[in-house]
């Protein structure tokens, strides 16, 4: 099929990618000429293992290009939206206009009988109101699905490829053909495909992230309870997480979640159901946030619990993506907990695989550090707040002969405390009660 993918971010790039490598002849339409210009040289605009030789290798093949506009692909028979919703600035609520503007340019130009698909995450109801817009602008009742994707940043293009379901919402049944001729592979290698409505696709999406959201927010409510009474969060987790019902993953405990979706589609889905007079029902996921907010305050509070006054102290916080194979700093539990440490006037070092780069200029008051082995020296205090691989296979004991200070505050719960202990670190770790 000849597919146009309009918006490459992270989920588009990726997106494109994977209807190339199926086989399909793919436009990849980017409004940001350095963007572009960047994708059109091989390069991806953000970190993600594997996806670079992906697309270079269908671009070889001559099944994926870039455009600037989507009239290079006027004549083409499926689009799919996939440009961001941030959250707006001074407010809860996602903001919709780049899904409008693509949409709007799209109708101008795509023929009667193309089919466009809505990847972006959307407040409920979005859909409905693009579908009446396109179709005013084109002249012709528009052809608009949803299909949400559910793809993790660090194993982008296999989420893609070999998704756990794929959710079709539609008004016409020539947009569900047109998916399913699309999704063929994918389908007839045992993917569940559910068929529903527009509305109820818009929401699965929101709702699996919600869902995902409470149950790391559950996890670390056990962990503030578990550090006022001296139990531990990590066995309870494990314990509960045997029952079936219950399940083991999404209950890890630590600095809680971040990246570009959880945070943001949670406060847009209060947003959302409080425009439509249901604000009560999703009103949980407020303390979803308070709570997953305070795991990093709490991060602080045990620094100046272990120095005192943060004033003059060096800190160096390890990792700043908001979690591993990932250079996202997007509402980063680790950066955020890097920069309170420095707005307390400590001297706040931080190092991470990947994210450097991503971080240019930002943030000056970071000291940057590239050397994993040189950055433990003299410090006061060492922070664990991205799971890297690099940082659990961290030798202490040589770490140990560098730093000023023994303390090591393990934010994800990665460390085998007994192994730290014996090199002769004193561990703290979030949700536990280490005896030191
Ligand atoms: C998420 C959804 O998983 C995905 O389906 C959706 O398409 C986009 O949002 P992603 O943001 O890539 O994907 O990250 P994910 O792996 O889900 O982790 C989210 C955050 O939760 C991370 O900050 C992670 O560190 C944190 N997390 C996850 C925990 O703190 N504990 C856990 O047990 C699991």
């Amino acid at each position: 099929m000849r597919v146009g993918v309009i918006g490459l971010g992270y989920l588009g790039v990726t997106h494109a990618v994977a209807m190339a490598t199926l086989g399909h002849e793919v436009v990849g339409i980017e409004a940001s000429p350095d963007r572009l210009a960047q994708l059109k040289a091989g390069k991806l605009p953000f970190y993600e293992p594997g996806l670079a030789e992906a697309m270079a290798a269908v671009v070889d093949k001559g099944l994926l290009g870039f455009e600037a506009s989507v009239d290079a692909a006027s004549d083409f028979e499926l689009f799919f939206l996939c440009v961001g919703t941030p959250q707006r600035s001074g407010s809860n609520a996602a903001d919709t206009s780049f899904v409008f503007a693509a949409g709007e340019a799209l109708a101008k130009v795509m023929s009667s009988s193309a089919v466009v698909v809505g990847k972006s995450t959307v407040p409920v109801g979005t859909a409905a109101d693009l579908q009446k817009k396109m179709s005013e602008i084109a002249g012709f009742d528009v052809k608009l699905a949803w299909n949400p994707e559910f793809l993790r940043e660090g194993s982008a293009l296999e989420d893609s490829l070999k998704p756990d379901r794929i959710v079709i919402g539609a008004w016409h049944k020539e947009s569900v053909e047109a998916l399913r001729n699309c999704y063929e592979k994918i389908i007839g290698a045992g993917t569940p495909v559910i068929e529903t409505d527009v509305a109820t696709a818009e929401l699965v999406k929101v709702a699996a992230n919600a869902f995902l959201a409470t149950k790391v927010s559950f996890i670390n409510a056990m962990a503030e309870v578990a550090e006022a009474s001296g139990a531990d969060a990590v066995s309870l987790a494990e314990a509960i997480g045997y029952d079936e019902r219950i399940g083991k993953r999404f209950l890890r405990t630590g600095v809680g979640f971040g990246g570009g979706c959880l945070p943001k589609d949670i406060r847009g889905f209060v947003a959302r159901a409080q425009e439509l007079g249901v604000g009560d029902a999703v009103s949980f996921l407020e303390d979803v946030d308070a709570i997953n907010l305070r795991r990093r305050q709490r991060v602080v509070d045990l620094a100046e619990q272990e120095l005192g006054a943060l004033s003059g102290k060096k800190i160096l916080v390890l990792g700043l993506s908001f979690k591993p194979d990932s250079d996202d700093m997007r509402d980063s539990p680790a950066l955020d907990i890097a920069l309170k440490l420095a707005a307390g006037s400590a001297e706040v070092t931080v190092h991470d695989p990947v994210a450097l780069e991503a971080l240019g200029d930002k943030h000056p008051e970071l000291v940057r550090a590239n050397n994993l082995e040189a950055c433990f020296e003299a410090k006061d205090l060492v922070v664990l707040a991205t799971e890297w691989q690099q940082y659990r296979e961290l030798d202490p004991a040589a770490a140990i002969r560098k730093v000023a200070n023994t303390t090591i505050i393990d934010g994800r719960n990665v460390l085998d405390i007994p192994t730290w202990q014996a090199a002769g670190w004193k561990v703290i770790a979030l949700g536990r009660n280490v005896h030191n």
